[in-house]
C-alpha cells in the first residue's frame, strides 16, 4: 500500500516543531532519569507508569484518545475521516534498558506524536485514524523475552503464555499488568490485536552507518536473525578452603570454558555473526563457596538464516563438549528469523524523504524492533536516524535535534500518505 504521490509534498511535515520534539525527548528522560546522564525506565516499572501519563497528558492537550489492551500497549487516536477504516499505528516503545539512554524507542513513540500534531495543525484529517502507539517491554531486560507487547498483539505469542513470566524478584508480567491498569483507570480498554492498515516505526540507528554515509534517513530494508538460549551449567557446592581440585564440580569454570569454545566454535573471519552473553549469574555467589551453579544469556544474531540455524543448532553440542564434569542444559527461548520488509513502504519512505530534501540510503537492521511482530500482521516499515557514534544500550546514546527533527518530517508525510491510502 504506497501513498499517492500527492501527499508528499511536505503539506504536513512544515507543522513540525523539532524545539518540541526535542523538548519532549528531554522531559521524558527525566523519567528513570540516571546520574551518568541515562534512563532505566524499565517495562511496567513506576518510571515507566509515570512516563506513559505524561504521553496521555501530551496526547489528551491535543484532542487524541488513549487507550490501552491488555498487555498495556498505549494506542493515542487522531480519529480519521472514516474511522471504521483499519488505522495506520506509528510508534516504538518507552521502556528502556537498565543502563540504557534517552533516545532508544522513545525517540520513535514521540516523533510519532509530533507528526500527529503536525498534521492536525496542517488542517488536514486524512481518511484513516492514525494511531501513536507505545508497545509493552520492547527490551526485555526485566521480562524475558522482550517485544512482548506486539508479540501479544500480533498473536505471536499467547497472553496466558506471556502473564505467567516473572522477573528476578519474582514478580509476574500479571502483577506488574494490574499495577499499570490501577494507575491508569481513567484510561479506555479495547481487546488485543485489530489488524492495522500499516505499521510504520521510526527509531535511532543503534549502529554508526548512517552517520559514517552522511545521511540522515535510514530506509530499513529488514532485520537480520536472532536466536536467544538460557544456558544452565550444574555443579556442586563445597568448601573452599578443603576441596582439591580433582573433586570440585566447579560450575563456574565450566561456564568459563563453555564461554570460550562458544566464541571460537562461532568464530568468522568476516565479523557479521553476532554473539552476546550478557547476563550470566553466579550461585551462590560467596567467596568462600565452590560454585554449584551458573546461569547465562546467549543473544545470536545473523542476517542469514541457514547460517544462523546452523550456528544456533550447534550450540548445545559445544556446550556439553566443554561443560567437563558439571552437567549442562541449553534452552531456546526465542528463533526469529531475518525478514524483509515490503518494497511499497520502502518506496513510500524513498519519496518523502526525496521530496523533502532530505539525504536518505537503504540500510538493514541489526537491532530487534517491534516492527518485526507487525510485519506478520500488516504492511509495515522502519524510519532510522542516525546516533552518534553508533552508541546505543548505553547511557551515553546521543542524537542531533536537526535529524530527530527530520525524523519527524519523514514519519508524518509517510503516515499521513498511508492513511489516506485505498
Ligand atoms: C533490541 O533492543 C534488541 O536487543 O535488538
Ligand atoms: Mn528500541
Ligand atoms: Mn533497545
Amino acid at each position: 500500500m504506497a501513498g499517492r504521490p500527492e501527499n508528499l509534498a511536505g503539506k504536513v511535515a512544515q507543522h513540525v516543531s523539532g524545539e518540541r520534539l526535542w523538548d519532549r525527548l528531554m522531559v521524558l528522560s527525566g523519567f528513570g532519569a540516571t546520574e551518568s546522564g541515562g534512563v532505566n525506565r524499565q517495562a511496567l516499572s513506576d518510571e515507566e507508569i509515570a512516563a506513559r501519563a505524561q504521553l496521555v497528558r501530551w496526547a489528551e492537550a491535543i484532542g487524541l484518545e488513549p487507550s490501552t489492551d491488555p498487555l498495556a500497549n498505549l494506542f493515542l487516536r487522531y480519529r480519521g475521516t472514516n474511522p471504521a477504516l483499519p488505522a495506520v499505528l506509528i510508534g516504538s516503545h518507552i521502556d528502556s534498558q537498565p543502563t540504557g539512554g534517552k533516545f532508544d524507542g522513545a525517540f520513535g513513540v514521540l516523533a510519532a506524536l509530533e507528526a500527529v500534531e503536525a498534521i492536525i495543525a496542517g488542517g488536514v484529517r486524512p481518511r484513516r485514524s492514525i494511531e501513536v502507539v507505545s508497545w509493552m517491554n520492547e527490551e526485555g531486560s526485566r521480562f524475558a523475552p522482550g517485544m512482548m507487547g506486539s508479540a501479544g498483539f500480533c498473536d505471536v505469542r499467547e497472553l496466558d503464555e506471556i502473564l505467567r513470566i516473572r522477573d528476578q524478584t519474582g514478580i509476574a508480567v500479571e502483577t506488574a499488568l494490574h499495577k499499570v491498569m490501577s494507575a491508569e483507570s481513567r484510561v479506555s480498554h479495547r481487546p488485543l490485536g485489530a489488524k492495522p492498515a500499516a505499521f510504520v516505526e521510526a527509531h535511532i540507528e543503534q549502529g554508526p552507518i548512517l552517520e559514517l554515509e552522511g545521511k540522515t534517513i535510514g530506509i530499513v530494508t529488514g532485520i537480520q536473525g536472532k536466536r536467544t538460549f538460557r544456558v544452565e551449567v550444574a555443579g556442586e557446592e563445597n568448601h573452599a578452603g578443603t576441596t582439591p581440585r580433582s573433586a570440585r564440580r566447579d560450575a563456574f569454570v565450566a561456564a568459563v570454558d563453555i564461554v570460550r569454545a562458544l566464541h571460537e566454535a562461532l568464530w568468522d573471519d568476516e565479523d557479521v555473526v553476532r554473539l552476546t552473553i550478557g547476563m550470566f549469574n553466579v550461585s551462590p555467589n560467596v567467596p568462600s563457596v565452590v560454585p554449584a551453579r551458573v546461569v547465562f544469556s546467549l543473544d545470536l544474531r545473523h542476517p542469514d538464516p541457514a547460517r544462523l540455524r546452523a550456528l544456533g543448532d550447534a550450540i548445545g553440542e559445544v556446550c556439553r563438549t566443554a561443560a567437563g564434569r558439571c552437567a549442562v542444559a541449553v534452552h531456546e527461548l526465542l528463533h526469529e528469523p531475518p525478514l524483509e520488509f515490503p518494497l511499497a513502504i520502502r518506496q513510500t519512505i524513498r519519496s518523502v524523504a526525496t521530496a523533502l530534501q532530505v539525504s536518505c540510503m537503504d540500510i538493514p537492521s541489526g537491532a530487534g524492533h517491534d516492527a518485526r511482530y507487525l510485519h506478520s500482521l500488516c504492511p509495515t516499515g522502519m524510519i532510522f536516524i542516525p546516533c552518534k557514534g553508533g552508541i546505543s544500550h548505553n547511557e551515553a546514546e546521543s542524537i542531533l535535534e536537526h535529524h530527530a527533527a527530520d525524523g519527524a518530517r519523514v514519519l508524518a508525510e509517510v503516515a499521513f500518505a498511508l492513511a489516506n491510502a485505498d
